[in-house]
């Protein structure tokens, strides 16, 4: 388990440089010009949080990293990390982790989008490696069964309550047709929508994405458009009247081993808004690397020194 600590940068920059209040100035800058920031910073730290630990190996730039697999061609942030960094580097050179400013920039995110501001502990260090087929195999497809999402969160020591809480970040942002299309006019292969789907619902989605488009559109996740981009429990609400855009969101409602979270969370907001920030805390403590392991980057997007391995022995 993740034994890092709350203002671990405390006294580690110089002129007592407040690392978080860096990256909260940056984020809120940032979010200032591309509010959809939000769900992009959550997304980047489910992604990275769930492909060898959090240790940024998301962000490496390269052939077949992790950012070139299909799970992720849609994820978004990357920029708002790399100024981030450049924040940080400028007034605390050589000292912050990539892995860290990815926690805090989330948490920014969260606060941003109306959600409850919570502490993150910090000293994660960035990781070496970054390789597409771990993304491919780790990261969940739209449509996974409940039963293989809980295995898959219960391997890295998140619960069924913290999975079910954690798909509550898609109260913000928008999927692609592509990631629900199925649902609208070949569910399990019948040739039919799903019957699950709410009907306003699937007519609305049948408009975004009319079928053998070439637009791959986008929808809401979150169908309520008056907190579509508010970090609130409006999603549940939502699953609860057929209203999930996704596969997953909608079965995580009808599945009895999720859905008496379901229920909690739509029924109280500041319930959600709690338990939200406990289960990002947890998740970003999937798997760190401590000192000595890893390094700190100089930029988020290559590992320090010659990005390709060293030359086999006997070689120049
Ligand atoms: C079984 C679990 C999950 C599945 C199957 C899943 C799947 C997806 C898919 C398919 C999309 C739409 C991608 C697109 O079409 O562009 C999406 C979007 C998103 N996901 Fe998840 N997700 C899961 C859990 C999570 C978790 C745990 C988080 C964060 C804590 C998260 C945060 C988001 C956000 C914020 C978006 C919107 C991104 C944007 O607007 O750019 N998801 N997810």
């Amino acid at each position: 388990m993740f034994i890092g600590q709350i203002g671990y940068y405390n006294g580690k920059c110089p002129n007592r440089t407040d690392v978080e209040e860096i990256v909260k100035n940056s984020v809120s800058a940032q979010f200032g010009g591309d509010a959809t920031i939000v769900p992009a910073l959550l997304r980047l730290q489910f992604h990275d949080c769930f492909v060898r630990g959090c240790d940024a190996s998301i962000l490496l730039d390269g052939n077949n990293t992790e950012k070139t697999a299909s799970p992720n061609l849609t994820v978004r942030g990357y920029d708002v990390i790399d100024k981030a960094k450049s924040d940080v580097e400028e007034k605390c050179p050589g000292v912050v982790s990539c892995a860290d400013i990815i926690i805090m920039a989330a948490r920014e995110a969260v606060v941003l989008g109306g959600g409850s501001f919570y502490n993150v502990t910090t000293g994660r260090r960035d990781g070496l490696i970054s390789n597409a087929s771990e993304a491919v195999d780790l990261l969940p497809p739209a449509e996974i069964p409940v039963g293989d999402s809980i295995a898959l969160f219960e391997n890295l020591g998140l619960n069924v309550s913290d999975m079910v809480t954690l798909i509550g970040a898609h109260t913000v942002g928008v999927a692609h047709c592509s990631s629900f299309q199925d649902r609208l006019y070949n569910y399990n292969n019948t040739g039919m929508a799903d019957p699950t789907m709410n009907h306003l619902l699937l007519n609305s989605l049948k408009g975004t994405c009319p079928q053998n488009s070439t637009n791959d559109n986008m929808a809401n996740l979150d169908q309520n458009s008056l907190s579509a981009n508010t970090v609130d429990n409006s999603f549940f609400i939502e699953i609860q009247e057929n209203e999930g855009v996704l596969g997953i969101d909608q079965e995580i409602d009808l599945d009895t081993r999720t859905n008496a979270t379901v229920k909690i969370l739509a029924n109280n907001n500041s319930v959600f808004l709690t338990q939200f920030a406990a289960a990002l805390v947890k998740l970003g403590a999937v798997n760190v690397l401590l000192d000595p392991m890893g390094e700190i980057r100089t930029s988020c997007r290559s590992i320090n020194g010659s990005p390709s391995p060293p030359p086999p022995p006997g070689h120049p």
